[in-house]
């Protein structure tokens, strides 16, 4: 039961901020004011929604699923986890909150500009650690072969 619910909640979090990443890079790059603050206001509600829970899940019955193994690969997925936790809850949630404030009042100068980017960069981050632990949780499961180890047959 566990393994199941890590699985969707880690791919459900790691396809939530894939999804927000690429879709505020497109509605910026070619979409009207109207479509950033309507994109923006559905990142908070029900983006953060989603969000918000599956990375909790995800490091909840992460940890459970661990409790009965060691080695590096879940040393390293631990390790990871209070910094994908702490960039989504410290910095990707307020900087959702804000980016929809200022969205929705039309202000699309510097301080959206200083937020954006520092939510991107967060969000690029978080892709990247939250992929290292799908990658890792894979090994672990036996669906992903461990470096330097021959193909089964
Ligand atoms: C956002 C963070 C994380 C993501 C995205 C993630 C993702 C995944 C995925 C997708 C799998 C299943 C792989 C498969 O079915 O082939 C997995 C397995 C696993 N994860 Fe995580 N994980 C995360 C955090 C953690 C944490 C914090 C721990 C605890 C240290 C952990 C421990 C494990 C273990 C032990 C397995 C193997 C389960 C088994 O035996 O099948 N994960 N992880």
């Amino acid at each position: 039961m566990p393994t199941i619910v890590h699985r969707i909640a880690g791919m459900l979090a790691a396809l939530t901020i894939a999804v927000f990443f690429t879709s505020t890079v497109v509605v910026e790059l070619a979409g009207s004011p109207a479509a950033i603050a309507q994109l923006k206001r559905l990142i908070v509600m029900p983006g953060l929604f989603i969000l918000v829970p599956a990375i909790a899940a995800t490091g909840a019955s992460g940890f459970a699923l661990a409790r009965a193994r060691g080695g590096r690969l879940v040393q390293a997925k631990r390790r990871r986890m209070p910094l994908i936790a702490a960039n989504g809850l410290l910095v990707l949630l307020p900087s959702a909150i804000v980016l929809a404030r200022l969205a929705a009042a039309g202000d699309f100068g510097a301080l959206f500009v200083g937020v954006q980017a520092l939510e991107l960069a967060a969000g690029a981050v978080n892709l990247a650690l939250m992929g290292l632990n799908i990658r890792d949780g894979m090994k672990l499961s036996g669906r992903l072969r461990p470096r330097g180890q021959p193909a089964a047959r």
